[in-house]
Formats: structure tokens, C-alpha cells, sequence
């Protein structure tokens, strides 16, 4: 039978070195809260339990970044009085569980799924009570130091306040990650206030279970990116370009070409097909699709939005909540809002703004118009400066236009209405009742010319002149 498993991360402290209002582990990378990878990598793992510690100020806040999470619970750290204490708090919450408890640290976002799924399995191997993962850097500083014995073996883990002058030089540090199971759990009461800092450490749990006979081991591992913990901004900022660097070389390796791939911002749930192309100051966020040979140029944001194959964006575009069918081409400056779906080949100028509306296949709509909540067959053309018309100031009402429509420019098409298959509205038509399939609509008022009229002006002025004698 396999072993259960739990989880519990913290995230209670105050993260006072961050000197900033915000919660430590609500600060975002790449636009997503620290907590989030976190919370990620540990979910991959499918705990039968989450447990999220927070503080009592900071709880609200994170809660609901969590929100969309499904299983997690929470406990809340009535004060800070550090990781052991917010153990103890995280255990609470699993009362009666017995099995493998995963616990890390909340400000360690850059940790891998398949790092602790590696973790995990090695420390059910080594039949450890307790195994403490640990890394070696060039710059321990911060970090809680592995004191082994002549012979190697760990002894203790102790925090930087109270390391000597020669153990401040040890590089093997405490990533924040320990795996433990329900042996370890009574002894976690045996934690005392650390005199240095007033706070009970989680990592005197090592030297307690060592001494009630248990076994308690270190994992070393290789990689100390990935067990960067975040304390202060400038941690922020230099694990945030970690992350950045570490999606967009995956893309690399997956057949995408970045015109210069340190200008991109990619959000992990982020899907791209190879042969894309990818300019500088491109975001893409949410859960966003890409498909294959697009080509995606400057300043581009698609957020939460479909993009299927051979697809142009160009320039200074945003797609947000929109699907985009292949061989699309949008832009530059085209605004593609929520609800739109833009069929197979179309066309979208510049300056054209799509709002919950379908455009259908071929259809094109190349400059500077407002469509919104409309139904658009196929190979419709439309116009320069047309408008849909579809509020009203109280509701917003629909426009359809049927296949093969030709829409004159500078039109303004006042919903509810329709545009039956083929018709044509002459430019600078306003259009307030249906029109039917294969008519032409017109509502300008005809041309008048009146002929030789500046001819006739500039007498009539000469006339005056000559008048009043001047
Ligand atoms: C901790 C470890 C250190 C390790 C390092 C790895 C201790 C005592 N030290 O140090 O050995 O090398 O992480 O990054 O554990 N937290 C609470 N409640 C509290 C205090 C902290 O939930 O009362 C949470 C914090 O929100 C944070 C995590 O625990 O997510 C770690 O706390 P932090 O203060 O950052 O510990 P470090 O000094 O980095
Ligand atoms: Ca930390």
C-alpha cells in the first residue's frame, strides 16, 4: 500500500526585510504572488492535504491569492514566533494524520515538482523519520548551516545569529525543505525559544530527533538556484530573472525563436507551438495558448486567450480572453477583447477594437473601428471608421452581419440589427432598421453641387469692396 502524504507551507512570518507593506510571499513574479509556485509545486505532488500557514495580519490577503486552489486549508499563526512554531500551527490543522508530511517554506518559488517528487521518493527510501534537504552555494549568508562531525555525518542544523566565525564559512545550508512522518510530529513540543531571536526554529527539530534515537538524515542536493529563498527585494528581483530566464529557455528547447530572449515575460501556464516567433516587450499571461509558426511581434500582451496556428499579431496589440483561429493576422494596435473569437483568416487592422463578438472567416475589418457584440459571417468586409452601435446608454444590443456583406466606411450600424447575406451599406450610412440579403442600404443625404459658386463669391466680394471705396 502506498504511503499518505500531506503538506504544509509557511508562509506566517512578517517578512520584515522586505521593508514593505505587502506580505512577504504576496510579492509577484512575473506577475504571479511568490506563494503561487509554491503552492504549485506542492498540489503537483497531490497531497490529500494542503496546509497553507498564515499569518494573522497576512491570512486575509493570502487566502484569497489561493482562492482558485482547490484543497487547501489554511491555519492561522496567531503570532510570528517562528518556523517551529508554525509547524506546530500547519500540524493542527492535520489532526489524526499519519504519513509523509512535505514541508517548505513559503518564499522558496523557484522549487521544482519533479525536485520533490525526487526528494520525496529518496527520503522513503532512506527510511528516515525525518530528512532535511540541503544545498551547497558560494553565498551561505542568511541561510541555516549543516554542521556535520569529522566523519560527515549532519549533526545539527544552526541559524546564522548563532554560528562561530569558523562555521559562518560552511556552504551547505538548509534549503527549507524537510520531509517527515508522524513519528517526528509529538516532538515538535520539544522545540525551545531560541534565546538569540525569541523564536522556536524548526530546524532544532534535527538535533531532537537525533537525540530520541530516530533516524534523521540530510538529502544534499545539487542545484542551489532552485532552493533560492526570498528575504529581501533585491532576492525578489534576482529569483524574478531566474524565472524569467528558466521559461523562456524552455521554449528555446521547445523550437521557439526569441528575437531577444531577455525582453519576453512569459507566465509558466503559458503554452507556445514550435516554430513560433516571439519579438522583444511581448507578455504573455494566464492560461494562454499558442499555436505553431506565429509570429508575434513587439509589444504584444495576450492574456487568458487561445491562439491557434500561423497566426500574426503584429505590433502593440492586446488579446485578452479571446481565441484567435489560424492564420489570422491582427494589429498593429488591435485591441481583441473578452469574449471575441476571431475565425480562420481574418484580417484586423489597426486601430480596430473587437469586443465580445464573433468574426467570421475571412472577414475583414483592417482600420480604425469599434466592433462589439456582433455576429459576423464570412468574408464580410468591413469598412474604415464603422461602428456598431450597441449600447444604447441603459442595454447593450446585438448586430449581426450575414456572409459577404460590404460595410462602406465611417457606417454606423445602430443595434438590435441585421445585415442580411450579401447586402451593401454605402459609406456613411447610419443604419437603425435590418436590411435585406442582397440590397444596398444608404442613408446619407444625396450630393448637391451648385456650379461655378466661387466663382460667384469672389464677385460678389469684389462688388462690396468697390462700394464702400476702400
Ligand atoms: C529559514 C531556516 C533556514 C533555512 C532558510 C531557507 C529557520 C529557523 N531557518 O530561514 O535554516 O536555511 O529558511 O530559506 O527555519 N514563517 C512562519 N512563521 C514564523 C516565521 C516564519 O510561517 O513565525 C515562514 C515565513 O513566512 C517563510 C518561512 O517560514 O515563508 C521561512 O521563514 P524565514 O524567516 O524566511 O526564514 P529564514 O531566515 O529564511
Ligand atoms: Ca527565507
Amino acid at each position: 500500500m502506498s504511503r499518505r502524504l500531506a503538506a504544509v507551507i509557511l508562509a506566517g512570518g512578517e517578512g520584515t526585510r522586505m521593508r514593505s507593506r505587502l506580505p512577504k510571499v504576496l510579492h509577484r513574479l512575473l506577475g504571479l504572488p511568490m506563494i503561487h509556485y509554491v503552492v504549485e509545486a506542492v498540489t503537483s505532488l497531490a497531497p490529500e492535504k494542503a496546509v497553507v500557514v498564515v499569518g494573522r495580519k497576512s491570512g486575509k490577503a493570502i487566502r484569497e491569492v489561493l482562492s482558485g486552489v482547490d484543497g487547501l486549508a489554511f491555519a492561522v499563526q496567531r503570532r510570528p514566533l517562528g518556523t517551529g512554531n508554525a509547524l506546530k500551527t500547519g500540524l493542527s490543522a492535520l489532526k489524526g494524520f499519519r504519513g509523509d508530511l512535505i514541508v517548505l517554506n513559503g518564499d522558496t518559488p523557484l522549487i521544482r515538482p519533479e525536485t520533490l517528487r525526487k526528494l520525496l521518493s529518496r527520503h522513503r527510501r532512506g527510511k528516515n523519520a525525518l530528512t532535511i534537504c540541503s544545498f551547497t552555494t558560494t553565498e551561505p549568508g542568511g541561510y541555516g548551516r549543516i554542521i556535520r562531525d569529522r566523519s560527515g555525518k549532519a549533526v545539527a542544523i544552526r541559524e546564522e545569529r548563532d554560528l562561530s566565525r569558523e562555521e559562518k564559512s560552511i556552504d551547505e545550508v538548509n534549503s527549507g525543505i524537510y520531509l517527515l512522518n508522524e513519528t517526528v510530529f509529538p516532538l515538535l513540543g520539544k522545540i525551545r525559544k531560541n534565546p538569540a531571536k525569541g523564536e522556536y526554529y524548526v530546524t532544532d527539530l534535527f538535533g531532537i530527533v537525533l537525540r530520541s534515537g530516530l533516524r534523521a538524515g540530510v538529502l544534499k542536493m545539487d542545484d542551489d538556484e532552485e532552493f533560492s529563498g526570498i528575504n529581501t527585494k533585491n532576492d525578489l528581483l534576482r529569483v524574478q530573472s531566474i524565472l524569467r530566464q528558466r521559461i523562456v529557455r524552455g521554449w528555446v528547447e521547445r523550437d521557439v525563436f526569441f528575437i531577444d530572449e531577455e525582453r519576453v515575460y512569459i507566465q509558466p501556464s503559458v503554452r507556445i507551438g514550435p516554430g513560433t516567433t516571439i519579438y522583444p516587450n511581448v507578455f504573455m499571461e494566464g492560461i494562454t495558448v499558442i499555436g505553431e509558426d506565429c509570429m508575434i511581434f513587439p509589444n504584444v500582451r495576450i492574456r487568458d486567450s487561445w491562439i491557434g496556428d500561423n497566426v500574426v499579431v503584429k505590433d502593440s496589440s492586446v488579446i485578452e480572453d479571446a481565441e484567435v483561429h489560424d492564420n489570422v493576422e491582427a494589429g498593429p494596435f488591435a485591441r481583441i477583447r473578452p469574449g471575441s473569437i476571431l475565425m480562420e483568416s481574418a484580417r484586423i487592422g489597426n486601430f480596430v477594437e473587437i469586443k465580445k463578438s464573433v468574426i467570421g472567416v475571412g472577414t475583414k475589418a483592417q482600420h480604425l473601428s469599434y466592433i462589439g457584440d456582433a455576429e459576423i459571417g464570412r468574408d464580410v468586409n468591413i469598412g474604415a471608421g464603422t461602428i456598431t452601435c450597441n449600447y444604447d446608454g441603459v442595454k447593450k444590443h446585438r448586430t449581426v452581419i450575414e456572409d459577404g456583406v460590404f460595410i462602406g466606411s465611417d457606417s454606423q450600424l445602430v443595434a438590435p440589427v441585421r445585415i442580411g447575406k450579401g447586402a451593401y451599406v454605402g459609406a456613411g450610412s447610419t443604419i437603425t432598421r435590418d436590411v435585406r440579403p442582397e440590397s444596398l442600404a444608404l442613408t446619407r443625404s444625396r450630393q448637391k453641387e451648385i456650379r461655378g459658386w466661387t466663382r460667384e463669391k469672389s464677385k460678389k466680394a469684389g462688388r462690396k469692396k468697390r462700394k464702400s471705396g476702400s
